[in-house]
């Protein structure tokens, strides 16, 4: 008799303390859910015009908004880290609400159908290191707000319509370490000097917009670059003399169908890593430069340039001879 009883109380007191624990589990899971998320994500959805493949059927309140398709929350907060829905068919504006996911790092949106403008209210995700929203039709100017994603590490706008110039505020966000994309867009204007403040950015694409002016000293001084593409623009001014010096990591460099004028210093001989140099339609002049010293030189282009029109000297063309295992095109 006592024997059971006490067994009974026993488990009286576990079923309590179980209860106990199950109650204050649930307190905390719902002190720590925050509806904003939720209600954010659902407004995008709500934006979203064509979804051909069914991507957020899962956003349903059946199940927890950290389960949906796309979706990723953090471990210790059950707040939205990564919205990555690339390549999935979908149309539809960018929701503004997507500025309340205050705890996203990546939104990845890149290679659907997004169309009109780019909302200013990405500028409240101060925690955004990776933004890629490339491949889509999005409209309007960059958002000057951008410079309030203080802790971008990348930015991929590229093939979009975009007009207008680039911000200047891109300069203030010191994290920007790897690439910058803005390719196949309609940006005008100039390159802002601000972009010679990102000491850490690896890559510089801005090719197929329709900037004009010269790129900023500041720009070339950056020797963290490994690439810079700046392709079909109306970008004029010189190649400066130190360039080789300055940059000497460059791997990729593309002035393709720009206005550069005077000679190819010969100090690009000293970016010793280059591998794709293309100068083509320009209006650069003078004696081409030794490039024997650029080993890893696989091409380069030329064609369509004042160039080997020095006039006195005959061996103009005559770095032709110091590159091996390279065919030139022209
Ligand atoms: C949810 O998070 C947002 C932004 O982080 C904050 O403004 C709001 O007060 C939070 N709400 C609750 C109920 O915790
Ligand atoms: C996003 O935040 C703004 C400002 O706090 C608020 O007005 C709006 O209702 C929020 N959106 C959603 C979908 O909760
Ligand atoms: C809601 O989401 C679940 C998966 O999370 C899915 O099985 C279900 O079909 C969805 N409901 C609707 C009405 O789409
Ligand atoms: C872009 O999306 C299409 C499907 O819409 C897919 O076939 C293609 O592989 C994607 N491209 C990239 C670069 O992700
Ligand atoms: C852009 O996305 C479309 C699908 O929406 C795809 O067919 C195309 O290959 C993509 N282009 C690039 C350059 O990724
Ligand atoms: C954009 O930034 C400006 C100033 O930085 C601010 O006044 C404005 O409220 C922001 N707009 C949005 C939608 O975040
Ligand atoms: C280039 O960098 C050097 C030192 O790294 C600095 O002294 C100089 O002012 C910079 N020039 C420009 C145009 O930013
Ligand atoms: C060139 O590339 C190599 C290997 O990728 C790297 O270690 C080196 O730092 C780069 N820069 C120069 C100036 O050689
Ligand atoms: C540039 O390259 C030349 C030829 O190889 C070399 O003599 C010179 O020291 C290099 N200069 C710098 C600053 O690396």
């Amino acid at each position: 008799m006592g024997h059971s009883r006490l067994i009974c109380s026993q488990l009286l007191c576990s079923c309590l303390l179980l209860a106990a624990l199950l109650v204050s589990c649930l307190v905390i899971i719902t002190s720590a859910t925050n509806d904003t998320d939720r209600l954010a994500l659902l407004a995008f959805k709500a934006g979203i015009t064509s979804d051909p493949f069914g991507s957020l059927n899962s956003w349903n309140d059946s199940t927890d908004f950290c389960r949906w398709y796309g979706v990723r929350c953090g471990r210790r907060r059950h707040r939205v880290t990564v919205l990555d829905l690339n390549s999935h068919r979908l149309s539809g504006p960018i929701s503004p609400h997507i500025g309340n996911l205050s705890f996203l790092r990546e939104l990845s949106l890149q290679n659907n159908s997004f169309f009109l403008e780019i909302p200013s209210q990405i500028g409240q995700l101060r925690r955004l290191q990776n933004l890629d929203l490339s491949n889509n039709s999005l409209t309007g100017e960059i958002p000057r707000n951008i410079s309030g994603c203080s802790n971008l590490v990348y930015l991929l706008i590229y093939y979009n319509q975009l007009v207008g110039g680039i911000p200047v505020e891109l300069g203030s966000l010191s994290h920007l370490s790897t690439r910058i994309f803005c390719s196949y867009n309609g940006l005008s204007g100039i390159i802002p000097q601000s972009i010679g403040r990102l000491t850490k950015l690896e890559q510089l694409a801005l090719g197929a917009n329709k900037l004009s002016g010269t790129i900023p000293p500041s720009v070339f001084n950056l020797s963290s670059l490994t690439g810079v593409d700046v392709r079909e623009n109306q970008i004029c001014g010189n190649l400066p003399e130190d360039i080789g010096f300055t940059l000497p990591n460059l791997q990729f460099f593309s002035i393709f169908d720009n206005q550069f004028t005077r000679s190819i210093p010969s100090s690009i001989s000293n970016s010793t890593n280059l591998t794709v140099l293309d100068l083509t339609r320009n209006e650069l002049s003078r004696k081409v430069p030794s490039l024997a010293n650029l080993h890893n030189l696989q091409r380069v282009l030329l064609s369509f340039n004042y160039l080997g029109s020095g006039g006195s000297n005959a061996d103009d063309m005559s770095f032709l001879c110091s590159v091996e295992n390279l065919t030139p095109e022209y």
